[in-house]
């Protein structure tokens, strides 16, 4: 196979690698094996830039930034709904069809999909490649947002993903899908915001939008967007199935992102129960769902029963009740975060929605209060999706009487007193008090959290407590924590002591990535602290990076590189550090801590000499290196291998005198292909992408 076949050949099984993680969520290959053969092509890529095509994941990291979005006109109208808020609308929907049918009483069956709350995106294939994505626009008119919508990692590049299937795909094929933005990232996204001082995203449907806006693609790959696909809306040169059930099922063959969650319905009545299920269900996924699509399954039927204005036939959105309700400020409290941040919370006269009581909600920053000029005492309107932290969203000013209070921005930190402080450019203001002991108990429960080293039973109150006693003056003093001094303790009885020691022996074997994680550094979340240890391999080289070293991992910014500088500089948190490690904590990522057998060119010292036919020698040495071996820059007794290439001059003598290993390009590249570990916990499969 020639170096170009061979790169075709990567990119199709990149890409396939990347429909098994990210679409169907069983991948078949760990972090380390996807890690070997993406590190291939990026090798191939740099010695021959002129190959790099747009479907290869390469791209999937973003490129050039845009001055502006050219307009695309779509092939076809992209319609919206009709609505119906309860099954009696559904049956009347139902009836109205019997006019515009062939024959009033046939029996129909339908399919019952969640209708998404994203955007809708409009994405062409040709000769089964994406060429175009864009947004719905005014239904006729969209903007083309193809770089964009190239890295989210759920969209196939190529169809069919298998490349030796023998599925059919028309010459043309526009699919229309619903891009969103998972829940459970979306309050992770607006941390990170706020730790930086932004203004965070109203709802995960506004940071779908925003995502999907940027200018910048490099930007939109840092947001975990994802996809659904539920619609074709033309194709050209084939066939496509006519039952929208098995429309949806050879979508997904193809490789298209399909809602797992989608129903056959053979009569209304199953359609109503799936609606019915639903409206349990939707706030317990992952999305935000605000109705169930219910579509005739029969598409050139539905497409034969026409329009109302833009809403087609035979269609319609049954839409959930508003999760969003009315209920009064009694007052704003400021929550003291882990980094400082002074953050505004309303207190409101509870209300039930969507099935729990909310007392409490996120007024974001006081920025914003300002800007709707919310005030104490006013009707806010709330909102809760998932099971995000509800957040108001805006004043009812007309039903003011006049006794509301304006909300002032603190001065001070209500819990050490320190003066709080906006820095220039920020929305956020910080308590600067870095011994503030509310500040002190959020880090520690950071750091004991589920997302972090996950201590059993060792949460919020503890934290507060372990601190407002003095057992613990740092993170790292949950490590010295004795039976003794817990048990003296009011409501700590014996099992619970047991427990929660139990606990945080536990945690020491944690994974680097979480202890790394927990320090609670500014911009090193989980997957910020996996890129960091993916490149560096443990804790100690990170803390020993300059600041030159960590940018050049791909995806660390400079903001992220000099949060980490200053965190490891001080010397408050060496002493930490210096405690983890006498705690016998992991430090290394576990594929340095792998056998030599699985880093096949452990304990070899390389020497690279002469022209390479597709590697540059950056790579070449990356790839020696991220194998376990060394890279020196001249042959001696030590040396075992010769890297050799065109053009090998005095080294390739010298090597073969000493009787070094001379291996060519092709040679090294098939020592280091060599057969993989077996599949690591999905958590740490997680953190590559
Ligand atoms: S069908 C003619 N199916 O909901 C086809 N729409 O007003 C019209 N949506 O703007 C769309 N999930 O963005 C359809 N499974 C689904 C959907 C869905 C979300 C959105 C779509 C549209 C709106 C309907």
């Amino acid at each position: 196979m020639n170096d170009k076949n061979r790169l075709s050949a990567l990119r199709d099984k990149i890409n396939f690698h990347l429909h098994r993680y990210h679409v169907l969520n069983a991948p078949l290959i760990d972090n380390a094996a996807y890690d070997v053969l993406y590190q291939k092509l990026l090798a191939i890529e740099a010695a021959h830039p002129e190959w790099i095509t747009a479907d290869s994941p390469s791209q999937r990291a973003g490129t050039a930034p845009v001055s502006n979005f050219e307009k695309v006109t779509h092939p076809a109208p992209i319609l919206s709904l009709s609505n119906a808020f309860n099954a009696n609308d559904l049956r009347a929907w139902r009836e109205k069809l019997e006019q515009h049918m062939p024959s009033p009483d046939m029996k129909l069956a339908y399919v019952a999909e969640p209708k998404i709350d994203g955007l809708t995106v409009v994405l062409t294939y040709e000769n089964g490649r994406f060429t175009q994505g864009a947004t719905r626009g005014n239904g006729e008119i969209g903007e083309n947002i193809t770089a964009n919508l190239r890295t989210i990692r759920a969209l196939p590049q190529r169809i069919p993903i298998v490349p030796d299937s023998d599925l059919a795909v028309p010459e043309t094929l526009v699919v229309r899908g619903e891009a969103f933005f998972p829940l459970d990232k979306f309050e992770a996204l607006n941390n990170l915001r706020l730790d930086a001082g932004k203004a965070p995203y109203m709802n995960p449907r506004n940071a779908a939008a925003g995502s999907l806006r940027q200018l910048d693609s490099t930007v939109t790959a840092k947001r975990p967007l994802t996809l659904y696909c539920y619609d074709i809306i033309t194709w050209n040169g084939g066939d496509v199935p006519t039952s929208q059930w098995e429309r949806l099922k050879w979508l997904a063959a193809l490789g298209f992102p399909i809602s797992p969650d989608i129903v056959f319905c053979p009569d209304l009545e199953a359609a109503a129960a799936a609606y019915g299920r639903w409206g349990a269900l939707r706030n317990k996924i992952n999305y935000e769902v605000d109705g169930v699509v219910i579509k005739i399954d029969d598409q050139p039927l539905a497409a034969s029963l026409g329009f109302v204005g833009k809403d087609p036939r035979g269609a319609v959105a049954m839409k959930f009740p508003a999760q969003e309700k009315q209920t009064r400020l009694l007052d704003v409290t400021v929550n003291v975060g882990r980094t400082g941040i002074l953050a505004p919370t309303a207190v409101l006269a509870p209300i039930e929605l969507g099935g729990v009581t909310v007392r409490n909600a996120t007024l974001h920053n006081y920025d914003e209060i300002a800007r709707k000029d919310i005030r104490i005492g006013d009707m806010v309107t709330i909102k809760r999706a998932g099971d995000v932290i509800p957040y108001v969203i805006a004043p009812v000013p007309d039903l003011r009487d006049g006794t509301e209070q304006v909300i002032g921005k603190p001065a001070i930190c209500p819990v050490c007193g320190e003066t709080a402080v906006q820095p220039d450019g920020e929305v956020a203001i910080y308590c600067e008090n870095v011994s503030c002991p509310e500040q002190l108990a959020r880090r520690v429960e950071y750091f004991a959290n589920r997302a972090a080293m996950n201590i059993n039973g060792f949460g919020e109150k503890t934290a507060v407590l372990l601190t407002e006693v003095g057992l613990i003056h740092d993170i790292a003093d949950v490590y010295s924590l004795k039976s003794e001094e817990l048990l003296a303790l009011e409501r700590f009885k014996e099992k619970k002591v047991q427990n929660l020691l139990e606990g945080v022996k536990e945690s020491k074997a944690q994974p680097a990535e979480r202890l790394l994680t927990a320090l609670g550094i500014r911009f090193v979340g989980s997957s910020v602290a996996a890129l960091l240890l993916g490149a560096m391999g443990s804790i100690d080289n990170i803390a020993h990076a300059t600041q030159e070293e960590l940018e050049a991992i791909d995806g660390i910014g400079p903001g992220t590189a000099s949060s980490v500088i200053d965190w490891f500089k001080r010397e408050k948190n060496q002493t930490i550090v210096e405690k983890f490690r006498a705690a016998k904590l992991r430090f290394t990522t576990e594929k340095e801590e792998r056998s030599d057998s699985v880093r096949p060119l452990a304990d070899t010292i390389f020497v690279i000499t002469g022209t390479l036919p597709t590697l540059s020698r950056a790579d070449a040495k990356k790839m020696i290196e991220s194998n376990g071996g060394k890279v020196t820059g001249s042959v001696s007794g030590k040396t075992t291998h010769l890297l050799a290439g065109e053009k090998a001059g005095s080294k390739l003598a010298k090597a073969e005198k000493l009787e070094v290993t001379v291996l060519n390009e092709a040679e090294f590249l098939a020592i280091i292909e060599s057969p993989v570990t077996p599949s690591l916990p999905k958590a740490v499969q997680g953190s590559l992408f």
